[in-house]
């Protein structure tokens, strides 16, 4: 079987795709992004989605495509900062009708965790690792000893008087315009509050801030080792493509 994937990452700004090569966890193509169409209904972003796959050549193939919510076998469960119709929506089965092919659907950041723990920085790590994307939202990936708990959604803890997502993401740091010291300050209290509840050996920080991670490392104070995804922004994508891989290695 060839190692020829596609995976497409879905965000509340962006959809992304590329082919990727699984087995070496590296990118084939150059990424091909569009913007999230403005109503983000599920069928408007499935139709996006298939630009990326004419664009890519990929027409009637098996597709990855992570997505920004809990997905229970192809149907996404929430909305948090998608429009609201995704919740309870057949994704995986509409989005397959639509593409003539097999489409497996999971959560984003469990996308994102695949890949680090086969090529990045949650490889080999013994007990409990988290991956925590930081985005529009928190997003989050759950390992024990290498086994992953899917839809972890660790950015919704209530913190503060709301919930983590609101208090500790970069779309905060942005918005508020906090200073590196600030906001490090939110993440370390952030991260604090996870070791507390589940005492991971090691934290991956992943999303597009982890590019930046000289800049806030400093005010991280956690007992457990925080490092910065090694596949940066596009290990959502390559794990899309893997999990639909071991899907078809499965049949
Ligand atoms: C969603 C998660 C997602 C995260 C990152 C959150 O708002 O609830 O499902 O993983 O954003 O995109």
């Amino acid at each position: 079987m060839s190692a020829k994937m596609l995976g497409i990452d879905i965000g509340g700004t962006g959809i992304k795709g590329a082919l990727v090569d699984t087995v070496k966890g590296k990118l084939l193509t150059d990424r091909v992004k569009y913007s999230t169409p403005k109503n983000a209904t599920p069928k408007n972003v499935i139709k996006t989605a298939m630009k990326i796959i004419k664009d890519l050549d990929w027409e009637g193939k098996p597709v990855g495509v992570g997505c920004p919510a809990v997905v229970r076998q192809g149907v996404t469960k929430s909305a948090t900062n998608i429009d609201k119709s995704w919740i309870g929506f057949p994704v995986e089965d509409v989005f397959s009708d639509m593409a003539g092919a097999d489409v497996l659907l999971l959560n984003d950041a469990d996308a994102a965790g695949i890949a680090e723990l086969s090529f990045g920085e949650a490889k080999g790590v013994s007990g409990v690792c988290l991956l925590i994307t930081l985005g529009t939202g928190i997003g989050s990936a759950m390992f024990n000893d290498g086994v992953l708990v899917p839809n972890t959604e660790l950015g919704m803890l209530k913190m503060k008087d709301g919930i983590a997502e609101d208090y500790a993401t970069n779309r905060v740091r942005e918005e508020l315009e906090m200073s590196w010291k600030v906001w490090g300050g939110h993440l370390n209290h952030y991260l604090k509050h996870l070791e507390v509840l589940f005492s991971p050996s090691k934290i991956v920080i992943s999303g597009g801030v982890c590019k930046k991670f000289d800049k806030y490392e400093e005010y991280l104070h956690t007992e457990a080792e925080v490092v910065p995804a090694k596949l940066l922004n596009n290990a959502g994508i390559i794990g899309a493509a893997m999990a639909m891989q071991r899907r078809l290695k499965k049949k």
